[in-house]
């Protein structure tokens, strides 16, 4: 017994003065490791009488805990000593120059885009979209727009090979086939605004073969052209941020509207640039008008129990007009000179989530 008391207080000073982790495990294998001192005591238990293993084999149990225990708040205040130290090495000096980060530019597209997203969203619009790869039907048929109809040649549409059943699916020449889309799948009333890519056959500095639009579409049971046009005036003067905007609408012709119009904005062109709001001059930027009753009835719906308008306009368009740029083919060219001069800082831009407020 008193040898087993002269070992443990050799193996708890051993414990008791180790430097590292490492040298902790050493102790611990040569005390309770397979050839340790405890366990080599613990191998002899069975050579010995019954009373004497009751005594000798308690005495073993508890000072394999004692070694335990001590071995694990050593580890504990070792493992402490080496996390103090790296933390007291890590140190970092906060007054040395930052690494300036890369500044990306968000796009003028983009930008309009989420201007138009906010004015209409706050009108209680909600987004719509269809696929860019568009059948005859939606593009043109359901939008009155028959086989024959000249209207067709309005648009220089790019065709896809005909499939095996003859149908040629096409590129869409404008977004209005998501006003068909929207009023064939839901229930009025309606009010969606549906931006997005339209392609048409066509190439020069205000024109691309690819550029966007959105497209706007209101159906209940009393819309009137005064909706129309109250929706139209609020738009344009929450876009071009300007309270007083001479606009007209000047009578026109789209096949899946009656009566149709294109409103022009008063504008000042006199000074090589484009000024919103006063001058003498007129600029074209939004066609529209009363959904045609054939357009309705090709979705299904009564045209004399719903009516409704629609409007279309040129993203790309509305955007060089506010923002200045006379060019409309480096919007799709990825120079980042451009980008980074016409360009908007992320920071700058009102968000969706950040409300319309800058
Ligand atoms: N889809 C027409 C175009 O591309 C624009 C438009 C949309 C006109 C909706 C009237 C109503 O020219």
């Amino acid at each position: 017994m008193q040898d087993l008391n002269k070992l443990k207080s050799k193996i708890l000073a051993e414990i008791k003065g180790a430097k590292t982790l490492s040298t902790l495990e050493d102790i611990r294998l040569s005390a309770l490791g397979k050839k340790g001192r405890v366990t080599a005591l613990l191998k002899e238990l069975g050579h010995l009488s019954a009373e004497e293993k009751k005594t000798f084999g308690g005495a073993l149990n508890q000072l394999k805990g004692d070694i335990n225990s001590d071995l694990n708040a050593k580890r504990e205040e070792l493992e402490a000593r080496a996390l103090n130290t790296q933390l007291a090495e890590d140190k970092f000096d906060v007054t040395l120059p930052v690494e300036p980060e890369p500044e990306g530019r968000i796009h003028p597209l983009t930008q309009v885009l989420e201007e138009m997203m906010e004015i209409f969203a706050a009108m209680d619009f909600k987004i719509a979209e269809g696929p860019h790869i568009e059948d005859d039907f939606h593009n043109f048929t359901a939008l009155n727009i028959p086989p024959e109809h000249p209207a067709r040649q309005m648009h220089d549409t790019f065709y896809m090979k005909a499939d095996q059943g003859g149908e040629r699916k096409l590129l869409r020449t404008h977004t209005s086939p998501v006003q068909i889309r929207t009023m064939m799948s839901q229930k009025p009333p309606i009010r969606i605004i549906a931006p997005g890519r339209t392609f048409r056959s066509d190439s020069d500095a205000t024109h691309t073969p690819m550029f966007h639009q959105i497209e706007g579409l209101v159906i209940d049971e009393f819309t009137t052209m005064g909706h129309l046009k109250g929706t139209i005036e609020a738009f344009v003067k929450a876009f071009f941020e300007v309270d007083d905007v001479k606009m007209r609408f000047r009578p026109s012709y789209f096949p899946f509207t009656e009566p149709s119009a294109e409103v022009d904005v008063g504008c000042d062109l006199s000074k090589g640039q484009v000024r919103i709001g006063g001058g003498n001059d007129w600029l074209e930027i939004i066609g529209c008008g009363m959904l045609h009753p054939k357009v309705l009835e090709y979705c299904n719906l009564d045209p004399n129990k719903y009516q409704g308008f629609a409007f279309g306009c040129g993203l790309d368009r509305l955007a060089m007009l506010k923002y200045g740029m006379p060019d409309l083919r480096p919007f799709f060219e990825s120079d980042l000179r451009w980008l980074r001069h016409y360009g908007f800082r992320a920071l700058d831009i009102p968000t969706i989530a950040g409300g319309l407020s800058r």
